[in-house]
């Protein structure tokens, strides 16, 4: 038997990770983090000096390796655990721009159908263009989203958790800037796959949505 796929897109802040960690964890299933990836280049790119104009010459030096345990996720560059540091306001800020390049993706997308060829009973992916691009076949796709007040509420907590700014009114900037930047770039704009489950969660709590969508998925195996 194939892997069982669930694909979790949506805009940033919506809770994707908690929600898919939560559900891949119910589930016994593995967890892929795919902006984790786009911002290990980008933490690359900016620790290397490496600009959006020379990086897709430079991708061999780059290697990435994403844990696929959905309670205990890492990410390494050249084997160094940038885990942490791929959280900082500098990648944020930077990674829409990295993201945006067809060749950072295509190694990208890549890597993340061989994580998926890899998994056991089944994968939970989260990111921006999986039930579009990634896994067109996935068993389940989510849109997971909620209205941006609410996800700069949340990403400021984080934030405050991390020792970042946890402004909510720069969050909510930061937030909308990405979210303009996701959804109007060339390649593999963030957009709702037609055969995608939409999910509010403005008015849920997690354990609401990982119910909800770990139900969904048990139907759509
Ligand atoms: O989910 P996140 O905020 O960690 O994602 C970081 C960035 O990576 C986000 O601004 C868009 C990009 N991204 C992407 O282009 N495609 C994906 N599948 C996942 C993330």
């Amino acid at each position: 038997m194939p892997p069982v796929i669930v694909a979790i897109d949506g805009p940033s802040g919506s809770g994707k990770s908690s929600v898919s960690k939560g559900v891949a964890t119910r589930l016994g299933f593995e967890y892929l983090d795919t902006g984790a990836m786009y911002r290990a280049v980008t933490w690359w790119a900016l620790d290397n000096r490496v600009s959006t104009e020379e990086i897709a010459g430079r991708l061999g030096e780059c290697a990435i390796i994403s844990g696929t345990d959905p309670e205990a996720p890492f990410v390494t560059v050249n084997a160094v655990d940038v885990s942490e540091a791929i959280r900082s306001p500098e990648v944020t800020a930077a990674v829409s721009r990295y993201s945006a390049i067809p060749e950072v993706r295509t190694m990208l997308v890549e890597m993340q159908r061989e994580a998926a060829g890899n998994a056991g009973t089944g994968l939970v992916a989260e990111g921006r263009d999986l039930g579009t691009v990634v896994f067109p076949n996935a068993n389940l796709k989510v849109y997971l989203t909620a209205d941006v007040q609410a996800r700069a509420q949340r990403r400021a907590a984080e934030n405050a958790e991390r020792g970042h700014d946890a402004d909510v009114a720069d969050a909510h900037e930061s937030l909308s800037a990405r979210d303009a930047a996701d959804s109007g770039r060339a390649v593999s704009p963030l957009q709702i796959a037609p055969d995608a489950v939409e999910v509010d969660a403005t008015f849920m709590t997690l354990p609401e949505v990982i119910d909800h969508v770990t139900k969904l998925a048990l139907e759509h195996s």
